[in-house]
């Protein structure tokens, strides 16, 4: 298994022979679009847009189909994330308990856009639509670990602790 690459903001996007051989091993599967995406982004920590061509190429699809399915499915990234990624979930027991305007505030409070990544790169916030812990709304995940009932406060002290 591949290990996912820190954040790429200063490193030359892969080349294509180096997305084919990511690739490759899933042109045989039936519907191998999502699972090359993921193998890249695991593989590079997004969807480089070098690999755009590649994958048209491969599978026969034009590049406005592949950034719909990019834009579709929220986990996808098409650029590097900050060294650390908070998710804020935005389904529906989470917005019930409060965390589209915890959110909101956030996001003002960070100058950013979901997606967005703070000025010196340290946390990259993104949405996600649950995490599995509806009973313990709202939720959100940092680094792939999940936190229950988080606040304002809670939000501070994570935002701290990756140097936000
Ligand atoms: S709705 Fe947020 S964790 Fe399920």
């Amino acid at each position: 298994m591949r290990t996912r690459m820190p954040a790429q903001s200063d490193l030359t996007p892969p080349d294509v022979t180096d997305i084919e051989a990511v690739i490759r091993p899933f042109l045989a599967l039936e519907g191998p679009l999502l699972p090359m995406l993921h193998a890249l982004q695991e593989a590079y920590g997004y969807v480089p847009e070098s690999a755009y061509a590649p994958l048209c190429a491969a599978l026969n699809i034009t590049r406005a189909e592949l950034k719909g399915v990019l834009s579709f499915y929220h986990d996808f990234r098409t650029r590097p994330s900050g060294k650390h990624v908070l998710k804020i979930c935005r389904a529906e027991a989470c917005q019930a308990m409060g965390a589209t305007a915890m959110a909101d505030r956030l996001l003002k409070k960070l100058g950013l856009e979901w997606h967005g990544t703070t000025a010196n790169g340290a946390v990259t916030v993104e949405p996600v639509y649950c995490l599995g812990l509806c009973a313990c709304a709202p939720a959100a995940m940092v680094d792939g670990k999940v936190i229950g009932r988080v606040g304002d406060a809670r939000l501070d002290t994570v935002l701290a602790e990756v140097g936000a």
